[in-house]
Protein backbone atom coordinates (compact mmCIF):
# COMPACT_ATOMS: atom_id res chain seq x y z
CA UNK A 1 0.00 0.00 0.00
CA UNK A 2 1.30 3.38 -0.70
CA UNK A 3 1.51 6.15 1.51
CA UNK A 4 -1.30 8.63 1.15
CA UNK A 5 -0.17 12.16 0.88
CA UNK A 6 -1.84 14.63 2.82
CA UNK A 7 -1.34 18.57 4.11
CA UNK A 8 -1.88 18.99 7.81
CA UNK A 9 -3.96 22.12 8.20
CA UNK A 10 -3.46 23.13 12.36
CA UNK A 11 -3.70 25.76 14.78
CA UNK A 12 -1.92 23.57 17.55
CA UNK A 13 -3.26 22.73 20.47
CA UNK A 14 -2.07 19.83 22.39
CA UNK A 15 -4.63 17.81 20.42
CA UNK A 16 -3.25 18.89 16.91
CA UNK A 17 0.21 18.01 18.56
CA UNK A 18 -0.77 14.05 19.19
CA UNK A 19 -2.55 13.89 15.67
CA UNK A 20 1.03 14.96 13.96
CA UNK A 21 2.88 12.67 15.85
CA UNK A 22 0.65 10.23 14.83
CA UNK A 23 1.33 11.03 11.54
CA UNK A 24 4.61 11.34 11.68
CA UNK A 25 5.05 8.06 13.34
CA UNK A 26 2.81 6.33 10.47
CA UNK A 27 4.81 6.75 6.87
CA UNK A 28 3.79 3.35 5.91
CA UNK A 29 0.63 5.01 5.68
CA UNK A 30 0.77 8.80 5.95
CA UNK A 31 3.22 10.95 3.62
CA UNK A 32 2.85 14.37 5.29
CA UNK A 33 4.08 17.01 2.25
CA UNK A 34 3.64 19.99 4.91
CA UNK A 35 2.39 21.43 8.01
CA UNK A 36 0.33 24.39 7.27
CA UNK A 37 -0.83 26.94 10.71
CA UNK A 38 -3.28 28.34 11.06
CA UNK A 39 -4.73 31.09 13.48
CA UNK A 40 -7.12 29.26 16.30
CA UNK A 41 -6.34 28.21 19.22
CA UNK A 42 -4.05 30.75 19.80
CA UNK A 43 -2.82 33.53 17.42
CA UNK A 44 -0.89 32.45 14.15
CA UNK A 45 2.98 33.25 15.80
CA UNK A 46 2.24 31.01 18.16
CA UNK A 47 0.91 28.23 15.80
CA UNK A 48 2.98 28.14 13.67
CA UNK A 49 6.04 27.63 16.39
CA UNK A 50 4.24 25.11 18.23
CA UNK A 51 3.69 23.34 14.70
CA UNK A 52 8.18 23.27 14.54
CA UNK A 53 7.77 22.62 17.79
CA UNK A 54 6.23 19.41 17.49
CA UNK A 55 7.96 18.21 14.41
CA UNK A 56 11.27 18.44 16.55
CA UNK A 57 9.47 16.26 19.30
CA UNK A 58 9.13 13.74 16.39
CA UNK A 59 12.78 13.85 15.25
CA UNK A 60 11.77 15.46 12.10
CA UNK A 61 13.09 18.88 11.99
CA UNK A 62 13.17 18.12 7.74
CA UNK A 63 8.92 18.86 7.66
CA UNK A 64 8.29 21.92 6.09
CA UNK A 65 6.11 24.39 8.19
CA UNK A 66 4.23 27.19 6.59
CA UNK A 67 2.33 29.90 8.41
CA UNK A 68 -1.41 30.83 6.72
CA UNK A 69 -3.54 32.69 7.66
CA UNK A 70 -3.72 35.01 11.10
CA UNK A 71 -7.54 35.66 11.22
CA UNK A 72 -10.71 34.30 9.92
CA UNK A 73 -12.09 35.44 6.17
CA UNK A 74 -14.84 37.83 8.28
CA UNK A 75 -14.81 38.31 11.64
CA UNK A 76 -12.91 39.01 14.49
CA UNK A 77 -10.48 36.17 15.97
CA UNK A 78 -11.91 34.05 18.46
CA UNK A 79 -8.93 32.25 20.93
CA UNK A 80 -8.89 28.98 23.20
CA UNK A 81 -6.07 29.69 25.72
CA UNK A 82 -8.89 28.71 28.23
CA UNK A 83 -8.25 25.52 27.49
CA UNK A 84 -4.77 25.23 25.74
CA UNK A 85 -3.08 27.44 27.80
CA UNK A 86 -1.07 31.13 27.14
CA UNK A 87 1.55 29.27 24.65
CA UNK A 88 -1.52 26.77 23.06
CA UNK A 89 1.03 23.97 24.32
CA UNK A 90 1.13 24.32 27.79
CA UNK A 91 2.01 21.13 29.66
CA UNK A 92 5.00 19.82 28.89
CA UNK A 93 8.32 22.23 28.95
CA UNK A 94 9.65 22.17 25.55
CA UNK A 95 12.53 23.87 23.64
CA UNK A 96 12.03 26.43 21.00
CA UNK A 97 12.14 25.20 17.58
CA UNK A 98 15.28 25.30 15.70
CA UNK A 99 13.72 24.37 12.61
CA UNK A 100 13.20 26.85 10.11
CA UNK A 101 9.49 28.42 8.84
CA UNK A 102 9.38 27.92 5.51
CA UNK A 103 8.86 31.67 3.43
CA UNK A 104 5.74 30.83 1.12
CA UNK A 105 2.38 31.54 2.78
CA UNK A 106 0.51 28.30 3.26
CA UNK A 107 -2.64 29.14 1.50
CA UNK A 108 0.17 29.53 -1.32
CA UNK A 109 1.82 26.23 -0.58
CA UNK A 110 -1.91 24.04 -0.53
CA UNK A 111 -2.23 25.65 -3.86
CA UNK A 112 1.02 25.16 -5.68
CA UNK A 113 0.91 21.08 -3.90
CA UNK A 114 -1.90 20.59 -4.99
CA UNK A 115 -1.32 22.06 -8.82
CA UNK A 116 1.96 19.69 -8.45
CA UNK A 117 0.73 16.78 -7.10
CA UNK A 118 -1.11 14.27 -9.74
CA UNK A 119 -4.91 14.67 -10.14
CA UNK A 120 -6.78 13.54 -6.81
CA UNK A 121 -4.09 12.51 -5.21
CA UNK A 122 -3.42 14.59 -2.04
CA UNK A 123 -5.64 14.48 1.09
CA UNK A 124 -5.94 17.93 2.93
CA UNK A 125 -6.43 17.32 6.89
CA UNK A 126 -7.67 20.42 8.92
CA UNK A 127 -7.05 20.02 12.44
CA UNK A 128 -9.04 24.19 13.52
CA UNK A 129 -10.78 26.81 11.54
CA UNK A 130 -11.09 26.49 8.10
CA UNK A 131 -9.58 29.67 6.44
CA UNK A 132 -6.24 28.40 4.84
CA UNK A 133 -8.66 25.50 3.16
CA UNK A 134 -11.14 28.38 2.17
CA UNK A 135 -8.68 30.95 0.92
CA UNK A 136 -7.25 28.73 -1.29
CA UNK A 137 -10.28 27.42 -2.84
CA UNK A 138 -11.05 30.96 -3.28
CA UNK A 139 -7.76 31.77 -4.85
CA UNK A 140 -7.50 29.24 -6.94
CA UNK A 141 -11.10 27.53 -7.62
CA UNK A 142 -9.10 25.15 -10.32
CA UNK A 143 -7.40 23.38 -7.06
CA UNK A 144 -11.12 22.46 -5.74
CA UNK A 145 -11.50 19.15 -8.34
CA UNK A 146 -8.13 18.12 -7.44
CA UNK A 147 -8.45 16.94 -4.14
CA UNK A 148 -8.73 13.30 -3.29
CA UNK A 149 -10.40 14.37 0.27
CA UNK A 150 -10.88 16.76 3.05
CA UNK A 151 -10.28 15.15 6.35
CA UNK A 152 -11.24 17.51 9.39
CA UNK A 153 -11.68 17.63 12.99
CA UNK A 154 -14.99 20.30 13.54
CA UNK A 155 -19.08 20.25 13.98
CA UNK A 156 -20.93 18.53 16.43
CA UNK A 157 -24.95 17.51 16.12
CA UNK A 158 -25.91 15.04 18.84
CA UNK A 159 -23.50 17.12 21.20
CA UNK A 160 -24.23 20.24 20.13
CA UNK A 161 -21.57 23.44 21.15
CA UNK A 162 -18.25 23.57 23.30
CA UNK A 163 -17.39 27.24 22.68
CA UNK A 164 -20.97 28.44 21.87
CA UNK A 165 -24.23 26.49 22.59
CA UNK A 166 -24.66 25.28 19.27
CA UNK A 167 -21.22 25.67 17.53
CA UNK A 168 -17.93 24.03 18.05
CA UNK A 169 -15.06 25.72 18.25
CA UNK A 170 -12.57 25.00 14.58
CA UNK A 171 -16.25 25.68 12.85
CA UNK A 172 -17.33 28.76 14.63
CA UNK A 173 -13.98 30.52 14.47
CA UNK A 174 -14.47 30.80 10.27
CA UNK A 175 -18.03 29.43 10.04
CA UNK A 176 -17.70 31.61 6.45
CA UNK A 177 -14.47 29.44 5.73
CA UNK A 178 -16.61 26.14 7.03
CA UNK A 179 -19.70 27.14 4.40
CA UNK A 180 -17.05 27.27 1.45
CA UNK A 181 -15.84 24.02 2.57
CA UNK A 182 -18.77 22.10 3.18
CA UNK A 183 -20.25 23.63 -0.30
CA UNK A 184 -17.06 22.78 -2.52
CA UNK A 185 -18.46 18.94 -3.94
CA UNK A 186 -14.88 17.87 -2.16
CA UNK A 187 -15.29 14.05 -0.31
CA UNK A 188 -15.34 15.57 3.21
CA UNK A 189 -14.90 13.55 6.22
CA UNK A 190 -16.21 14.93 9.34
CA UNK A 191 -15.04 14.58 12.80
CA UNK A 192 -17.27 16.06 15.21
CA UNK A 193 -17.84 16.39 18.62
CA UNK A 194 -19.88 13.21 18.63
CA UNK A 195 -17.49 10.97 17.88
CA UNK A 196 -13.83 13.18 19.65
CA UNK A 197 -15.86 13.10 22.95
CA UNK A 198 -15.84 9.75 23.05
CA UNK A 199 -12.20 9.53 22.66
CA UNK A 200 -11.01 10.12 26.51
CA UNK A 201 -7.77 10.33 27.59
CA UNK A 202 -8.64 8.25 30.84
CA UNK A 203 -5.94 7.52 33.55
CA UNK A 204 -5.22 4.13 32.70
CA UNK A 205 -4.51 5.68 28.98
CA UNK A 206 -2.37 8.70 30.16
CA UNK A 207 -0.22 5.81 32.22
CA UNK A 208 0.19 3.78 28.66
CA UNK A 209 1.31 6.93 27.07
CA UNK A 210 4.06 7.72 30.27
CA UNK A 211 5.08 3.36 29.94
CA UNK A 212 6.50 4.25 26.51
CA UNK A 213 9.68 5.63 27.82
CA UNK A 214 9.81 7.83 25.16
CA UNK A 215 10.38 11.49 25.27
CA UNK A 216 7.43 11.56 22.76
CA UNK A 217 4.94 9.91 25.26
CA UNK A 218 6.31 11.49 28.35
CA UNK A 219 5.02 14.82 26.50
CA UNK A 220 2.06 13.69 25.21
CA UNK A 221 0.95 12.39 28.72
CA UNK A 222 1.89 16.05 30.40
CA UNK A 223 -0.58 17.86 27.09
CA UNK A 224 -3.13 15.93 28.05
CA UNK A 225 -2.85 16.23 32.16
CA UNK A 226 -3.49 19.53 31.36
CA UNK A 227 -5.80 20.02 28.22
CA UNK A 228 -8.06 18.17 30.37
CA UNK A 229 -8.83 20.75 32.75
CA UNK A 230 -11.42 22.34 30.66
CA UNK A 231 -13.24 19.36 29.74
CA UNK A 232 -13.33 17.69 33.29
CA UNK A 233 -14.83 20.72 34.83
CA UNK A 234 -16.94 21.46 32.04
CA UNK A 235 -18.40 17.85 30.91
CA UNK A 236 -17.26 16.09 33.84
CA UNK A 237 -15.35 14.12 31.49
CA UNK A 238 -13.15 11.38 31.95
CA UNK A 239 -10.51 12.25 30.57
CA UNK A 240 -9.55 15.23 28.06
CA UNK A 241 -10.96 14.29 24.51
CA UNK A 242 -8.12 14.11 21.66
CA UNK A 243 -10.05 15.50 18.99
CA UNK A 244 -7.33 15.76 16.19
CA UNK A 245 -5.82 12.76 16.34
CA UNK A 246 -9.35 10.97 14.87
CA UNK A 247 -8.45 12.95 12.14
CA UNK A 248 -5.07 11.07 11.67
CA UNK A 249 -5.72 7.99 12.79
CA UNK A 250 -9.14 7.72 10.34
CA UNK A 251 -6.02 7.60 8.05
CA UNK A 252 -4.78 4.57 9.10
CA UNK A 253 -7.56 2.62 10.40
CA UNK A 254 -11.16 3.60 9.09
CA UNK A 255 -12.67 0.76 10.55
CA UNK A 256 -12.39 2.54 14.12
CA UNK A 257 -15.23 4.81 13.20
CA UNK A 258 -18.89 4.97 11.83
CA UNK A 259 -21.18 7.33 10.67
CA UNK A 260 -23.30 8.68 8.29
CA UNK A 261 -23.40 10.42 4.75
CA UNK A 262 -25.77 13.14 4.91
CA UNK A 263 -26.15 16.88 4.54
CA UNK A 264 -24.29 19.01 6.20
CA UNK A 265 -24.60 22.66 6.27
CA UNK A 266 -23.13 25.91 8.46
CA UNK A 267 -24.75 28.77 9.91
CA UNK A 268 -23.39 31.86 8.82
CA UNK A 269 -26.54 34.17 9.48
CA UNK A 270 -27.72 34.12 12.55
CA UNK A 271 -25.42 35.36 15.84
CA UNK A 272 -27.27 32.91 17.97
CA UNK A 273 -26.36 29.82 16.29
CA UNK A 274 -23.26 30.91 14.25
CA UNK A 275 -20.69 28.16 13.23
CA UNK A 276 -23.51 25.44 14.36
CA UNK A 277 -23.06 22.70 11.91
CA UNK A 278 -26.38 21.49 10.84
CA UNK A 279 -26.17 17.82 10.06
CA UNK A 280 -29.16 16.34 8.44
CA UNK A 281 -28.70 12.87 10.79
CA UNK A 282 -32.07 11.61 9.95
CA UNK A 283 -32.21 12.68 6.34
CA UNK A 284 -35.19 15.07 6.93
CA UNK A 285 -34.30 17.60 4.50
CA UNK A 286 -34.19 16.60 1.33
CA UNK A 287 -30.87 18.22 0.66
CA UNK A 288 -28.05 16.41 -0.92
CA UNK A 289 -25.23 14.45 0.90
CA UNK A 290 -21.72 16.49 1.18
CA UNK A 291 -20.04 14.43 4.13
CA UNK A 292 -19.41 11.76 5.87
CA UNK A 293 -20.44 12.27 9.71
CA UNK A 294 -18.91 10.28 11.86
CA UNK A 295 -21.38 9.19 14.68
CA UNK A 296 -18.98 6.54 16.83
CA UNK A 297 -15.88 5.69 17.22
CA UNK A 298 -13.80 2.28 18.81
CA UNK A 299 -11.89 4.07 21.65
CA UNK A 300 -10.00 1.16 22.71
CA UNK A 301 -8.93 0.13 19.37
CA UNK A 302 -8.06 4.22 18.96
CA UNK A 303 -5.64 4.53 22.15
CA UNK A 304 -4.24 1.33 21.23
CA UNK A 305 -3.00 2.31 17.57
CA UNK A 306 -2.10 5.37 19.17
CA UNK A 307 0.26 4.31 21.94
CA UNK A 308 1.77 1.86 19.84
CA UNK A 309 2.52 4.40 16.99
CA UNK A 310 3.78 6.92 19.39
CA UNK A 311 6.35 4.45 20.97
CA UNK A 312 7.80 4.21 17.15
CA UNK A 313 8.87 7.86 17.60
O1 LIG B 1 -13.32 21.91 19.24
C1 LIG B 1 -12.11 21.18 19.25
C2 LIG B 1 -11.19 21.69 18.18
O2 LIG B 1 -10.88 23.06 18.43
C3 LIG B 1 -9.83 20.97 18.17
O3 LIG B 1 -9.31 20.95 16.88
C4 LIG B 1 -8.99 21.83 19.06
O4 LIG B 1 -7.59 21.72 18.77
C5 LIG B 1 -9.47 23.20 18.67
O5 LIG B 1 -8.81 23.57 17.46
CA1 LIG C 1 -7.08 21.95 16.47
Amino acid sequence: MTARKIIIDTDPGQDDAVAILLALASPDEIEVLGITAVAGNVPLALTQKNARIICELAGRPDIRVFAGCEGPLGRKLVTAEHVHGQTGLNGPVLPDPTMPLQDQHGVDFIIETLRDQPMGSVTLCPLGPLTNIAMAFRKAPDIVPRVREIVLMGGAYFEVGNITPAAEFNIYVDPQAADIVFKSGVDIVVMPLDVTHKALVTKPRNDAFRAIGNRVGEAVAEMTDFFERFDKEKYGSNGAPLHDPCVTAYLIRPDLFTGRHINVEIETRSELTMGMTVADWWRVSGRPANATFMGDIDADGFFALLTERLARL
